[in-house]
């Protein structure tokens, strides 16, 4: 049977075509100068709550984005959909649904166990960084392939890809200059509607991006050493 094509798998059922790939290799000592510098860039990043509401360059988004939309995907899927939302009213809808959802989460839904993992964040239902900050972006993981005659195909390794995508997009954020959020209110099926999301997608994170407002405060917190997290074999 043939696959319908649409935009989202550009090559899907394409026959194996190699093109060369030779990028000029940095020498050592460009590399370790560079993977220090970025050590520490990255360890500057944290994730803000509290936001200004200046106005940001929307292309570093929308470039941030694109750097996010290079990760790599399970059998080159990309099933991922970055929506923008601009609109104060629709982010006004958005706030208030996940208030609503923050709520019954906070009041008792997430459990002990939860409340005391989030505790020392310093977090609870209020959410006014959906208004405040200047863009937000709301993140999709195309479950399966919908094309447009309604054929579904599967997608492979959804979780890891988008998860890899939200990465490389914070990562680009932060060293834009750029301050981001990753927001998970639970259950988070009311974005697909107030968006209008087709069937096949689901919510996966709302990220607030902005500056941090002049009395932005972070919790104290302690990253893991590299001796912690790195096994070598
Ligand atoms: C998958 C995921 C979901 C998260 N959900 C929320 C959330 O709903 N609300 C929130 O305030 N922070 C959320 N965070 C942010 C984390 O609390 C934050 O990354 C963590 O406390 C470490 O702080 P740092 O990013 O400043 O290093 C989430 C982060 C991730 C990766």
């Amino acid at each position: 049977m043939s696959v319908t094509k649409n935009k989202w798998t550009p090559t899907h059922g394409d026959p194996y075509r190699p093109v060369p790939y030779t990028p000029a290799r940095m020498d050592a000592a460009a590399s370790l100068a560079r993977a220090a510098e970025l050590r520490a860039r990255m360890d500057e990043r944290r994730t803000v709550r509290q936001f200004s509401t200046d106005p940001v360059p929307e292309q570093v988004v929308r470039d941030a984005i694109a750097c996010g939309a290079t990760a790599p995907s399970g059998a080159h899927q990309q099933p991922w959909t970055f929506v923008l939302v601009k609109d104060p009213d629709v982010r006004r809808r958005i706030r208030e649904a996940a208030e609503a959802e923050e709520q019954v989460s906070y009041e008792g839904r997430l459990g002990e166990e939860w409340l005391e993992a989030l505790r020392p964040l310093g977090t609870d239902d209020v959410k006014p960084h959906l208004t405040d900050a200047p863009a937000l972006i709301v993140v999709f993981q195309q479950r399966y392939w919908l094309a447009e005659d309604g054929t579904k195909r599967k997608h492979y390794y959804v979780d890891e890809s988008v998860g890899i995508a939200v990465g490389m997009l914070l990562s680009a954020l932060h060293l834009s200059g750029l301050a981001a959020l990753v927001h998970t209110p639970s259950p988070m099926r009311f974005l697909a509607e107030v968006l209008g999301r087709p069937v096949n997608e689901k919510a996966f994170a709302v990220i607030p991006v902005g500056y941090p407002a002049d009395d932005c405060v972070v919790p104290d917190l302690v990253r893991k050493s590299l001796d912690q997290v790195l096994v070598e074999v």
